[in-house]
């Protein structure tokens, strides 16, 4: 198994950029989102989770990974529900702190700066979880799983979604592809399904979502073409270039079987879970 293999990230920086006007505008077409998302995750694909995850007026969401609100203040807006949201890079949870008071959610809404594999919260806080494409920004993925099991109550629900390897890369042009593509942490070493169940989480379902991510980097690449000279103004030439040749090799390695983005939804086992999917 390759340990870290796609292009790295800076969400510091890209939290302030996808803030830009021309940015949003990309991406309503893109996700039909306009937080500055840097998730793959759909507004469509939100909705599902809000009703998978039973979210409603009174329930608490813990949203890791949470960037600039996407999707975690969507679903706040949508459901009533009230959210937590926690990630490392500062830039995104001022956005995103700044996007919940115009959206009249201060009161239901909280914002703080915590790891994902060692989250500052008690055992069995949280009865709903979330995360977007987070895994696979990160190598500790297991150290999160067993935190968010951690911080579960048991029965609770957690959805997140993740782009993993779906098979090893064959050869070093193989390799080299998966490097010039994103996201940088790709490989799990195990599937999410056993990784799972190691940190005590049933699997209720899995839904793979490789087709809808790679009609959307499509309609990302294709506005991107449209806007390039303002996009050029706003990145730079080689800035603008080399966001567009990691999508390529994203698609590229997609279509090639090398990546496939999926979403999972399970329940904290234990004592509620033997019930069924309803008790949380
Ligand atoms: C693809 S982005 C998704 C952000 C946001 N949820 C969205 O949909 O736009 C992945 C996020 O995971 C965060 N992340 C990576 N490693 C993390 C860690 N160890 N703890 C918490 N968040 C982490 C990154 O900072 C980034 O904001």
């Amino acid at each position: 198994m390759v340990a870290c293999v796609g292009a790295a990230c800076n969400f510091e920086r890209d939290y302030e950029i996808a803030q830009e006007p021309l940015f949003r505008e990309i991406e309503l077409c893109v996700r039909g989102s306009d937080y500055g998302a840097t998730s793959w995750t759909t507004r469509d694909q939100a909705e599902q989770a809000a009703a998978r995850l039973g979210l409603e007026r009174g329930r608490r969401l813990l949203e890791l990974g949470a960037g600039s609100g996407w999707p975690a203040l969507f679903l706040a807006t949508l459901s009533g529900c009230d959210v937590v949201l926690a990630d490392l890079p500062l830039s995104g949870l001022r956005i995103a702190r700044e996007r919940a008071a115009r959206d009249g959610l201060d009161s239901r809404c909280s914002v703080l700066a915590a790891d994902g594999a060692a989250l500052p919260f008690a055992d069995r806080s949280f009865e709903r979880i979330h995360h977007a494409d987070v895994l696979c920004c990160m190598d500790r993925k297991r150290e999160m799983l067993c935190e968010c099991r951690r911080v579960a109550r048991a029965g609770a629900r957690m959805e997140f979604s993740v782009i993993s390897l779906a098979r090893e890369p064959a050869g070093d042009d193989e390799r080299r592809l998966l490097q010039q593509s994103g996201p940088p942490h790709p490989d799990a070493g195990v599937d999410y399904a056993v990784l799972l169940k190691e940190c005590r989480w049933t699997l209720l379902e899995r839904i793979d979502v490789t087709g809808e991510f790679m009609r959307c980097m499509e309609v990302l690449i294709q506005e991107s073409h449209a806007r390039r000279a303002a996009l050029v103004e706003l990145l730079g030439d080689e800035d603008h270039a080399e966001r567009l040749e990691r999508r390529r090799c994203t698609c590229a390695a997609v279509e090639r079987g090398l990546l496939r983005r999926e979403i999972f939804f399970a329940q904290a086992a234990g004592p509620a879970a033997r019930h069924g999917v309803g008790l949380a």
